[in-house]
Formats: structure tokens, sequence, C-alpha cells
């Protein structure tokens, strides 16, 4: 039998202890795999798994548009272009964008309807954006600092 050394443990505790821990656990994966995709892959499911959010997820930069890379959750828009909906403004700004509530943000794309709110934050490599990670909740105002700062500590792990 092969045992697989990839497993997930989620800390009991609030938002900021699961964070703590899952970080701890992305960045020993990150370290011994230096491939993007693969790693978007797994950074977005352990995200995903821990909080149990409705969609997570990375969009690549590709010339003039995001492309929808790997993700966990429903079905999703596969293109967006440059300062669209969130996730555009959030590349065109470099800023992480944190939306309690999505019918109030101008322009929101609604991939799936019962997204409610949503964060995205820009994934810098060598000085440049080189995706976003997006997460949308179905509930309102599910996102704060406290998401925020630990996944843009999270993001950091891809700027190398
Ligand atoms: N709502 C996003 C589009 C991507 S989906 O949420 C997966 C936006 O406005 O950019």
């Amino acid at each position: 039998m092969i045992v697989m050394a990839e497993e997930l443990i989620i800390a009991q505790g609030g938002k900021h202890e699961r964070y703590s821990l899952l970080y701890k656990q992305i960045a020993a994966l990150m370290e011994g795999e230096s491939d993007q995709i693969a790693n978007m892959a797994n950074v977005a499911a352990m995200i995903h798994v821990t909080f149990g959010f409705w969609w997570t997820g990375f969009y690549r930069v590709q010339g003039e548009e995001l492309v929808l890379g790997p993700f966990q959750g429903p079905l999703a828009c596969s293109r967006i272009r440059y300062g669209r909906g969130v996730c555009g403004t959030a590349w065109r700004e470099a800023v992480t964008q944190v939306v309690e509530d999505v019918e109030l943000f101008p322009g929101h794309i609604a991939c799936s309807s019962l997204s409610r709110s949503e964060i995205v934050v820009p994934v810098w490599q060598g000085g440049e954006i080189v995706a976003v990670l997006d997460i949308d909740s179905e509930h309102l105002a599910t996102f704060d600092d406290v998401d925020r700062q630990w996944l843009e500590q999270i993001v950091k792990l891809f700027d190398r």
C-alpha cells in the first residue's frame, strides 16, 4: 500500500489559529515543490477545505486578461478582462479587495448567483502581479482584515 505524505491538519479554534497552522503546512508543501500550477492547486484545496468556502481559486495573468487557474468549487468564468470585476480590479489597483456584499460592488462578475462576499488578493512575483487568489463565500461579510493579512502572507510564498 502507498501512503500519501500529504495530509491536511485543521486547527480547532478561531480563524487566526486555523490560518496559522494552514500557513505552516502550505509553506512546508511549497518548499518541496517548484511547479507553480501544482502549488496553486494544492493551496486552493487547502484553503478551501480548511474554511469550507464556496469557491477558492486562482486566475493567472495572460496578456490583458486573467485566465482561470486551479480552483475548488463550482464552475467559474474562464476569462476576466483587465480592470473588470473584483478580480480585474485587484489586478489593476494592485491591492487586495475585500467585498462585504458583492451586489454593492460596481461591475462585480457573478460567476455564481450564490456568492455573497468575496476577497481577491494579488499574487506578486519579482515585482509583477502574475495571478490573483479569489475566494467567494455564500455568506455576507465573511472576509475581514484577518483573512486579508493571512492570505497576503500565503501568496507571498509564490514570490521567489
Ligand atoms: N466574482 C469575480 C469573478 C470570479 S468568480 O467569483 C469565481 C469577480 O467579480 O471578479
